[in-house]
This record gives C-alpha cells, sequence and structure tokens, in this order.
C-alpha cells in the first residue's frame, strides 16, 4: 500500500504538470482532494490494514494530502498571476518575441568621448563652461580688444546688444581656458568639449553650430615640445600610428606664437602632391588635412588670470570635431551630422 500512496503522488505531479487552465486544476482538485477523491479512497482502505499498520499509513496520507494541497494552491497563485498579466491563460511560447529598438550614442558623442579618452590618458581632465558667455570670455580675457581684427573672423551671434558686457552665444570653447583659469592654480591640464556658435550660412562646410574641444596646459617649464608631443601622441592615436604632423606658423590673438598643425592625408597616405592624388576626396592633392590650432598661451591671457608669467607658461590647441570625425570617416557634408537620418547615424 505504501507502494501504491507514493504512485498515487507520482501521478499526481504528472497530471499537474500538464495543467495550463484554472478550470482544469479544479478538476484535479476534485479528483484528489474530493469527498469521492482518491486519497479519499485511500483512507476508507485505512479500515482494511492491520491495525499495526494503520497509524504510520495514515500519516502517510495526512502528508500526502497536505503536499497536494500545497501544489494545488502553489499553481493556482501562478496561473492567476499569467491570467493577470497576459489576459490569456497561458503564455504562447511560440509566439515571436517583441524586440525593441536598443539607441546608441550619437557620432559626435562617440568622437568627442573618444578625443576625451585619449587625453585622459595623457593625464587632461574634462572641464565645462556655458554656451552663453560675455565678451569678456569669449573675447577681451583671450587677447581680442574690441577693436581688434580677430572680432571679425569669430563671427559672433550677439543676444544683447544694450549691456557694456554684451552677452552672446560664444564662437570658440578658448572660453573655458579663462573660466578654468580664474578658479584653479596650475598646474593643470585640461580639455573642454562643447558647443559653438557662429552665424555662417549653411553648407557642406558650414554650420552655424558646431562643436569644439578645447585643450590646455599650464605648470612651470611647459615647452612648445611639450605641444608637439602632446599633439602628436593624441593624432597618432586618434588618426592611427603611421600618421605623419606637421606645424605651419600662423595667428591667434591668445597664443605666442601660433601654429596649425596638420597631419599628412590619412586617404592618399603621405603621397607627394602629385596629378594621381589630386583626385583624392579628402585632401584634393595637397597630401596634408589641416586637423587644428595651438600655440603657447599668450602672457597677456595668464596676466589677466592672475598668473605669474614669470614662473608659469602654457600651451593650448583647439579642434574641430565635426571636422576630425569627417576626416577620420570620410564624411563629406557636415550637415549629415545634424538632419539625424538614422540610416546615416545607424552606421556607425
Ligand atoms: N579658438 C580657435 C578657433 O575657434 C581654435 C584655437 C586655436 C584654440 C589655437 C586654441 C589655440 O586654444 O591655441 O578657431
Amino acid at each position: 500500500v505504501e507502494e501504491e500512496i507514493r504512485n498515487l503522488e507520482q501521478g499526481f505531479r504528472e497530471e499537474l504538470g500538464s495543467i495550463s487552465t484554472l478550470e482544469a486544476l479544479g478538476v484535479l482538485r476534485i479528483k484528489y482532494l474530493g469527498r469521492k477523491g482518491k486519497i479519499a479512497e485511500y483512507f476508507q482502505k485505512l479500515a482494511l490494514v492491520e491495525p499495526g499498520q494503520r497509524p504510520g499509513m495514515g500519516k502517510l496520507l495526512n502528508i500526502l494530502k497536505e503536499t497536494v494541497a500545497s501544489h494545488l494552491a502553489e499553481k493556482e497563485k501562478n496561473l492567476s498571476l499569467t491570467k493577470a498579466v497576459s489576459g490569456t491563460e497561458a503564455p504562447d511560447v511560440s509566439l515571436p518575441g517583441i524586440s525593441y529598438a536598443v539607441g546608441g550614442k550619437h557620432i559626435l558623442t562617440q568622437v568627442i568621448d573618444e578625443i576625451a579618452a585619449i587625453f585622459y590618458h595623457l593625464g587632461f581632465i574634462s572641464a565645462d563652461g556655458p554656451e552663453v558667455e560675455t565678451e569678456y570670455y569669449n573675447f577681451t580675457a583671450l587677447n581680442i580688444p574690441a577693436e581688434h581684427p580677430a572680432h571679425d573672423t569669430f563671427n559672433t551671434f550677439y543676444l544683447d546688444f544694450r549691456n557694456k558686457d554684451r552677452y552672446l552665444l560664444r564662437s570658440q570653447t578658448s572660453t573655458v581656458q579663462i573660466r578654468v583659469m580664474e578658479k584653479y592654480k596650475p598646474p593643470l591640464r585640461i580639455i573642454s568639449p562643447g558647443k559653438v556658435y557662429r552665424p555662417d550660412a549653411t553648407d557642406a562646410a558650414h554650420s552655424f553650430m558646431f562643436h569644439q574641444v578645447e585643450g590646455f596646459a599650464v605648470d612651470e617649464g611647459v615647452r612648445f615640445s611639450d605641444l608637439k608631443g602632446t599633439l602628436f601622441a593624441f593624432a597618432q592615436k586618434f588618426f592611427g600610428q603611421d600618421i605623419k604632423m606637421r606645424f605651419r606658423p600662423h595667428y591667434f590673438p591668445f597664443t605666442e606664437p601660433s601654429v596649425e598643425v596638420d597631419i599628412s592625408c590619412i586617404i592618399c597616405a603621405n603621397r607627394k602632391p602629385t596629378t594621381a592624388n589630386r583626385e583624392c576626396s579628402v585632401c584634393h592633392g595637397k597630401g596634408w588635412l589641416e586637423i587644428l590650432g595651438a600655440g603657447m598661451i599668450h602672457p597677456n591671457v595668464l596676466r589677466t588670470v592672475g598668473y605669474d608669467t614669470r614662473r608659469y607658461t602654457g600651451f593650448a590647441f583647439g579642434m574641430g570635431v565635426e571636422r576630425m570625425a569627417m576626416l577620420k570617416y570620410g564624411i563629406d557634408d557636415i550637415r549629415l551630422f545634424f538632419e539625424n537620418d538614422l540610416r546615416f547615424l545607424n552606421q556607425f
């Protein structure tokens, strides 16, 4: 009989496993726990068992009854839950799943992150600055006085003509140099990515809003060779180990000496300018690509923030993020970054 009771439990478990509706569960409950159910049947059979074995058997049956009851309760709970959640009694596991579109970082964010990561490894940390600025931070403190012709090169959106220190949308991230240096003492190694604005007519190469990454370092004994080493290390990491770099003399009001920095064309790879690579869509046969402006921070700028120019020197640089991305990925129209066409964005 013990054997039979064990089989009874086994049978119950199998039947329970195949049940998927509350109705069927009700039928199963009656089959086992009902007044004329299987377990009741065995309790009646107890009378026929030898008196000495009755207590043991009775105990077994009571345990079985409890087990069955608790399994039924558990199953009932699960089935009710499934019904509540799906509106049907059991999920159809053969249905195709619902796929969710996974978002990604915009290509410009990816490029900014990559630039920041490279400079982070060179000891630079990131700083932020406001996009609405005053003339002081965008011009004056950067050694660009009001009557200076460079005012015109940094074409700027003005927000308020009445105030003496007019509000404007910053036209360069160099503003952050001043904001950081006002607040902190050297040594400093800072980069600052962000948006800048210039009232340019939109075309394949111009946008009224774009991104720059500014960088600068100030300490005792910072030299031009430190600038060269830093920028070369960066460009090799960003564009590839094989690039060459050249520094052309240039003019910026906030640096002296100033340079523009070129790398060898990453498409037609350092070939001498010949008619053969005049077709190169990236460098148009020049063999070189301008990637950024840089220089040694002008003593006037350091003095403006109260630094001792006999003790401290520094270098600074600024690059356009869209330009870096266009060169690296062969993108030929700046408008693609802002049109948010997923066929373009999904490629990155
Ligand atoms: N601010 C310059 C621009 O917008 C870029 C630049 C050039 C930044 C030289 C610098 C620098 O820090 O040293 O064209």
